[in-house]
């Protein structure tokens, strides 16, 4: 596949993987891109994850149409795209492995080498002429790993971005991009806001036509979009407006709460209500979703004289990732001593700017006149 002029995919689609880094499910799998700058000298961007490497190779040598690299640039060390470094070593002996000193130290713990013969260290600014294209390399600390960089070409202006501007699902399936890039960004890099918004204001000093992530389809239009929800995103700002309810139910008296706390905010107009089952829905879409509304409403039993197992997870899941600037309301289900707004309160005390609503939600067992009272007074508060 050609990218520019001089500028090829050589990446692979992943439909056999069941889990991607061990726990996120991936319905239309993944691909491990990787590429190859045609130059007076070759780079090639990246590698592949372990079992594709052999596919990868073949893919390599069908561009370089005889020619040997002159360069593998390593972006980042996670294995999906470092596993087949050392096949690449073997394969071209005379090529020089280019990275920061981190991704060196990584690559020793990795392979029991860090190629000391043959590499060239980069970091913040430095440059890689191959003729016509210079590429330069921008460090992106923790996004998603400490040693990542990114490279600037500044020939074609293209952008090879490591991780960011990634989705899940493999490139030979069509769908919506942004559901799945966030559900991947919230997933793997949300905890590094900070850090995402100092790579976005590297990138706005530069003239990019093209974004070559790691994951996911090259950007080519329209960048303004992918590059505005990663600022939204990052910033933990609120994307769509609209309240989203998770909720965990042993018997159906808490879902039945949940869901009709749903219909009274539409009925009185709220734009979008999502409503997720935690012990049975995807947790990545779960937590996606709380950061992608401004209001969330947790809905819980009491259990164990704690909180229903899913919903701890869940908690947990959004606190180590930051989750912060949001409306939260509680709903809480005991039969004899419910204390569960008490602990998901206390899970998110450390979370920055969360305003609570006034009214929390308590069922005794199942709805009364009471908490279905507490509910109308819940979604008014929401919408107020
Ligand atoms: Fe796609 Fe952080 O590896």
């Amino acid at each position: 596949m050609k990218i520019t002029d001089s500028i090829r995919y050589v990446g692979v689609n992943d439909h056999e993987i069941d889990l991607f880094e061990g726990q996120y499910i991936v319905p239309n799998g993944m691909a491990y891109n990787s590429y190859v700058i045609l130059d007076r000298e070759i780079a090639v961007m990246d590698s592949v994850d372990r079992r594709f490497g052999g596919e990868w190779v073949e893919k390599l040598r069908a561009e370089l149409g005889g020619r040997e690299p002159d360069y593998l640039v390593v972006q980042h060390m996670e294995p999906d795209h470092s596993a087949n470094i050392v096949l690449f070593s073997e394969t071209w002996p005379k090529a020089k492995i280019v990275a920061s000193a981190k991704a060196f130290a990584m690559m020793k713990n990795f392979f029991g080498t860090d190629f000391a013969d043959r590499r060239i260290i980069v970091g913040e600014g430095d440059s890689l002429t191959l003729g016509e294209h210079t590429l330069r390399f921008l460090t992106a600390p923790m996004v998603h790993w400490p040693e990542v960089i990114m490279t600037y070409d500044e020939k074609d202006g293209v952008l090879f971005s490591a991780d960011a501007f990634g989705k899940f699902g493999a490139l030979d399936t069509e769908e919506d991009w942004a559901c799945e890039a966030r559900r991947y960004y919230f997933g793997i890099v949300g905890k590094y806001g900070a850090q995402v918004q100092a790579l976005l204001k590297k990138a706005a000093a530069l003239e990019i036509r093209t974004i070559c992530p790691l994951h996911g389809p090259i950007l080519t239009e329209n960048l303004g979009y992918y590059l505005d929800l990663y600022q939204t995103w990052s910033a933990y700002g609120v994307e769509t407006e609209g309240v989203v309810i998770a909720y965990t139910s042993v018997y159906g008296h808490t879902e039945e709460a949940a869901k009709l706390l749903a219909e009274k905010l539409l009925e009185k107009g709220c734009p979008k209500v999502a409503v997720n089952d935690l012990a049975r829905c995807d947790m990545a879409e779960a937590v996606e979703d709380a950061f992608r509304y401004g209001k969330i409403v947790l809905a819980t039993t009491t259990y164990n004289a704690e909180i229903f197992p899913f919903m701890r997870e869940f908690i947990q899941h959004l606190t180590e990732r930051g989750y912060r600037n949001r409306t939260v309301g509680l709903i809480e289900n005991g039969s004899w001593a419910p204390t569960a707004a008490k602990v998901m309160k206390g899970m998110l005390e450390g979370c920055k700017n969360l305003t609570f609503t006034e009214t929390t939600v308590r069922i005794n067992s199942a709805l009364s006149a009471e908490s279905r009272q507490q509910l109308e007074q819940l979604a008014e508060e929401l919408l107020g």
